[in-house]
């Protein structure tokens, strides 16, 4: 099988593209940048640098790569679609109709991206079902809720078969952005740099997903051949910042978490998720408890600390 991942040099994609690799898959990973150093190294991976806001180069990636399957990972975070709204709606909206476009034309056979719980807004009755009330208040919510829209479409006039997810907080090593990042993954890589995690909101409560259970969870959407329903919350587990931080303290004895508590700070969003359709229909459950999680991430960073 060969599969297409964007995003492929991100948090998410750099792990994903290791994952389909070895699943046995050929993989074409494309991303905006230079291609990176671990893809040149790696067998079964053939790298693509692409603009997806341009169209023409869409359709030359995807007609002469022809891949079977594509994982759509590309995106602008939160922060910069706020920042850059009109950046925001090209790469994360119009970068992927291009791509839906390209690849129905191209007869791919399933696309799956990740869309995100910012679609949903706030004040919602939790935990939040798949199909709540979506009315985001953000750029990168409205960017997100709009490609819902559009696979719902490509399914619907096209025949097109196409899935997504929305994920809580993903950890894991290597996470640069992202609203969530520092209430999570900052945190476990100050641990693992051996600084002090400096916590600026002990009392938000999130789901915490490792980024290995991300990664399971696109691939079991992948390999899916459900076709309704389109989207599926994925949900892992409930921690607190606090709570979450006390288990990093006890797997990290000498860990320094100093609790900081930063008016604002707060993540606007809500904490818990119903995901009981990806688990009924995709066969989703989470495949790392916290523990496992924040072990494995911490000594991931330093083993690459140790590397450099
Ligand atoms: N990390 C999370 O907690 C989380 C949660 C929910 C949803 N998501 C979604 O999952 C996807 C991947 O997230 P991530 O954390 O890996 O993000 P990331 O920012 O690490 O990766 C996104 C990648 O997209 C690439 N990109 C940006 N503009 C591009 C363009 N014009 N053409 C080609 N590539 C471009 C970037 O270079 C980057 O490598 C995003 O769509 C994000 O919204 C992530």
């Amino acid at each position: 099988m060969r599969a297409l991942v964007t995003g492929a040099t991100g948090f998410i994609g750099s792990c994903m593209v290791p994952a389909l690799v070895d699943q046995g898959n050929d993989v074409v990973a494309t991303d905006i940048v230079a291609e990176p150093r671990w893809i040149t190294s790696r067998k079964g991976v053939e790298y693509r640098r692409v603009d997806l806001c341009h169209d023409p180069d869409v359709r030359e990636l995807v007609f002469q790569e022809r891949p079977d399957k594509v994982v759509h990972l590309a995106g602008l975070p939160f922060e910069e679609c706020e920042e850059s709204p009109s950046r925001g709606f090209q790469v994360n909206l119009m970068a992927t109709f291009s791509l839906l476009e390209a690849s129905v034309t191209s007869d791919v056979a399933r696309f799956v991206m990740t869309s995100s719980l910012s679609v949903f807004g706030r004040g919602l009755a939790e935990p939040v079902l798949d199909d709540a009330e979506r009315v985001p208040e953000s750029v990168h919510g409205q960017t997100k809720l709009a490609c819902e829209h559009m696979l719902d479409w490509f399914r619907r006039v096209h025949g097109f078969s196409v899935g997504a997810v929305r994920f809580p907080w993903v950890y894991g090593p290597g996470r640069t952005t992202g609203l969530s990042a520092e209430h999570s993954s900052f945190l476990l890589d100050a641990i693992a740099r051996d600084e002090t995690a400096i916590v600026r909101n002990a009392d938000q409560v999130g789901d915490w997903l490792y980024v290995r259970d991300a990664v399971k969870a696109l691939i079991l959407l992948l390999e899916s051949d459900e076709d309704p329903p389109v989207t599926y919350n994925i949900a892992s587990g409930i921690h607190s910042v606090a709570d979450a931080m006390a288990v990093a303290q006890e797997l990290f004895p000498d860990a320094r978490v100093e609790i900081r508590r930063v008016p604002g700070a707060d993540y606007p969003y809500a904490s818990s998720f119903d995901d009981t359709r990806a688990r009924k229909r995709i066969g989703w459950n989470p495949g790392y408890s916290i523990r496992r999680g924040f072990k494995e991430h911490v000594e991931e960073v330093r083993r690459s600390l140790a590397v450099a």
